[in-house]
């Protein structure tokens, strides 16, 4: 053969080679890429569709605005500090304990709890099950310190409550505490002393979990609740508590259940606890847990109440940042409800029942600059609720930057339309002016007096510069 032939068509196919080789490789990389580009346009559609039945889970509860706590337990005896005053060394475990004892709950009406929480507007309501002390107030199986063997309540008291709340449409929520501070495996016991360290007594820590564990899954047997409100996170990482785990088994057959945000962050919404945020939360969802005095559980000496008002003036900032307001109230260790607390649940049962279309189902407001006082939108935007708390000295109000045109202001709960009138709103500007609202003394309520405008539309705020007039 001619060697100047062979080599040529050796280089040939040496081409061909390479040729067909990148061919391929390229094909293996077109092939590689389209599965990179379905998979991640398949994650993104499958990651917003588990946005989307996130956002529809939390429907109800954003809608519902309003939840009564209840915190009851063994502390309610002697009216101190939950589970902490015996944590923080100011009675001992074992006296603190003894409070069990006396705890009856011989006048525990559940019904007339049921009646008065639906009186107050809640939607929901979340009872301790068990608080740091590790007293349970349900009938368990797990461990050995519960109402109905270790109490003179002798009952599972829960389990009517739980009943009496669904008879009455009010959603259900359960408060459990991680921590255990009584239970003689779980690490933590007072602030001083610390029984062991996980890494050191895995098998203890295994045993406790079997405990803990094995208390959530019979609540979910027996209860099967709407809401789980966890408490006591801060003691242990997300591993150590198994959150993932935990939310498994808890939304078993129940995707739908909703978490609080105890769980080391990896629930649905946020728990600020007595301090009203400033700024409107971040989270899409956010729930405000909030005592009457300055006490979750019953404490006689606690008269540190907040006024009927000054509970409404918070629930008001609630609906105006969008967020939740949960309502604590504390029981008596014989069931009944102090007079005082009845009364708030009473008074603002009452104005919510006038107001309630500016309520449930309300949105974030508009910023302060737009009316200097906190708002609510309508669902849709086209509805805007302004909360006005004192009498205007004018008798007016003034709603700045709104494009819309306002079909009508009327008085939530009365139904009285009210004057308004326009200023600084000239031709040649696009700035819609200053809004006046006659504010007639007879339409002004005992604690905020709420006044609805209706828009042509979405509401649509005003945010340019004004400008010089260049022609008049
Ligand atoms: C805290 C406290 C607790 C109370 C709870 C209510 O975490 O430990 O005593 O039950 O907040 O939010």
């Amino acid at each position: 053969m001619n060697p100047r032939k062979s080599a040529k068509s050796a280089g040939h196919i040496f081409c061909f080679i390479n040729y067909k080789l990148k061919k391929v490789l390229s094909m293996r990389k077109i092939v590689i890429l389209t599965i990179l580009a379905f998979s991640m346009v398949f994650g993104q559609a499958q990651n917003q569709e588990l946005q989307a039945d996130y956002h529809k889970k939390m429907e109800w509860f954003q809608e519902a605005k309003l939840g009564i706590f209840i915190h009851w337990g063994i502390y309610s005896v002697l009216g101190i500090g939950e589970s902490w005053s015996f944590f923080n060394g100011y009675i001992s475990h074992e006296d603190y304990l003894k409070q069990a004892e006396d705890f009856d709950a011989k006048n525990y009406d559940p019904e007339y709890w049921a009646s008065l929480i639906k009186k107050s507007g809640a939607k929901y309501s979340v009872i301790t099950t068990k608080h740091h002390d590790g007293f349970a107030l349900w009938d368990t199986k797990f461990g050995n310190f519960n109402s109905v063997n270790n109490s003179p309540a002798k009952e599972d008291l829960i389990a009517p409550f739980v009943k009496t709340l669904r008879n009455n449409d009010i959603k259900v929520g359960l408060y459990y505490s991680l921590p255990d501070w009584s239970y003689a495996d779980y690490t933590h016991f007072t602030r001083k002393v610390n029984r062991y360290k996980i890494e050191d007594e895995p098998k203890r820590w295994a045993k406790f979990e079997k405990y803990y564990h094995g208390q959530m899954k019979e609540l979910k047997k027996k209860f099967d609740p709407d809401v789980w409100w966890f408490d006591g996170d801060w003691e242990h990482s997300a591993e150590e508590w198994k959150v993932t785990e935990i939310k498994n088994f808890l939304s078993k057959d129940k995707p739908e259940v909703i978490f609080n945000s105890r769980l080391r962050g990896k629930g649905d919404y946020a728990t600020p606890e007595i301090g009203m945020p400033i700024h409107a939360p971040k989270a899409d969802y956010w729930e405000l847990c909030m005592t009457m005095n300055d006490s979750w559980g019953y404490q006689s000496n606690d008269k540190h109440y907040k006024s009927p008002q000054q509970i409404i003036d918070i629930f008001v900032e609630c609906l105006s940042k969008g967020g939740n307001l949960l309502l604590d109230i504390g029981p008596k260790s014989d069931g009944t409800i102090p007079a005082e607390q009845e009364n708030i649940l009473t008074e603002l049962g009452t104005w919510v029942s006038k107001h309630k279309e500016a309520i449930y189902k309300t949105k974030r407001g508009i910023p302060y600059e737009y009316y200097y006082g906190p708002t609510a939108l309508s669902k849709d935007s086209t509805e805007l609720f302004l909360y006005l708390r004192d009498i205007p000295k004018d008798g007016k109000i003034v709603l700045r930057g709104i494009e819309n045109k306002i079909h009508r202001a009327h008085v939530v709960g009365n139904g009285t339309i009210l004057n308004r009138e326009v200023f600084c709103n000239v031709w040649w500007s696009k700035y819609p002016g200053l809004i006046y609202i006659d504010i007639p003394e007879n339409v002004i309520d005992k604690y905020y007096t709420v006044i609805a405008i209706k828009l042509d539309g979405k509401i649509k705020l005003y945010d340019k510069k004004s400008k010089a007039i260049e022609s008049n």
